[in-house]
């Protein structure tokens, strides 16, 4: 009994510590989520698997119909940074700061539609368990939609989303007409076990509460 108290109060003693840490990073402006990753919520639980994944990642990649002539009307795949909410605020949706100089806004500008893979391999979350990226068990969603500008109504939370996880956006050069932008999903899947993709609705997405 006694050996279980103490293991319950290091126990105690351990999650107050990556607490600590946790605020701290917060206090400088930046998180590590490899670092402080929390535990993968269950994984029959698809809509918060999702959640998950869409917070933990700073990036992902974006495809959409290419219109550069050499590849005109053929997907084309490129990296970007996003942010879905301040650490432990995840708002589901993914923010973008993005330029009219970049090749695949040239392609939205044409065709808004795309999609966006994220994937926990971006995380410490794959390696430390020993997963393959391409394993349904590292955790990965594809989310289809289309990209719009965010209104007033969004923008500040969307700025802020965007850069508390991306500081160095602030000073990227002013010339290149930067906007925020989001994904409307429309469309999810879920790969985070066997037995093929888990079809999850942007409702159930939502619904998904973080304590
Ligand atoms: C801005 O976008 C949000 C989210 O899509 C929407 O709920 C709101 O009605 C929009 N506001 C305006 C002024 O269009
Ligand atoms: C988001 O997508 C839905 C479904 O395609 C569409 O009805 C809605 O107008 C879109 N919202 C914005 C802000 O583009
Ligand atoms: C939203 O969450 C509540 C509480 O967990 C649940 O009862 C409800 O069925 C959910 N709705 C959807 C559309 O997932």
């Amino acid at each position: 009994m006694a050996g279980r108290a103490r293991g319950s109060a290091r126990v105690l003693l351990a999650q107050l510590l990556a607490l600590a840490l946790a605020l701290l990073a917060l206090d400088h402006g930046d998180w590590d989520a490899a670092a402080l990753l929390p535990p993968l919520p269950p994984r029959e639980e698809a809509a918060r698997v999702a959640r998950f994944v869409a917070h933990l990642c700073d990036w992902g990649a974006l495809a959409t119909i290419s219109t550069v002539q050499a590849v005109r009307g053929r997907p084309f795949a490129n990296v970007f940074s996003l942010s879905d909410g301040p650490p432990g605020a995840g708002s589901g949706v993914p923010y973008f700061y993005l330029s009219p100089l970049q090749l695949s806004v040239g392609d939205l500008q044409e065709n808004p539609y795309a999609s966006l893979t994220m994937s926990l391999a971006q995380t410490d979350f794959c390696r430390k368990h020993g997963f393959d990226p391409q394993s349904p068990l590292c955790a990965h969603i594809m989310l289809s939609g289309s990209v719009t500008k965010v209104n007033e109504t969004e923008m500040d939370f969307a700025k802020h989303s965007l850069f508390t996880r991306h500081p160095e956006m602030k000073t990227w050069p002013s010339d290149h007409n930067w906007f925020v932008a989001k994904l409307n999903i429309t469309n999810i899947w879920v790969l985070d076990y066997y037995g093929g993709a888990k079809i999850v609705t942007p409702a159930e997405y939502y619904n998904v509460t973080f304590q």
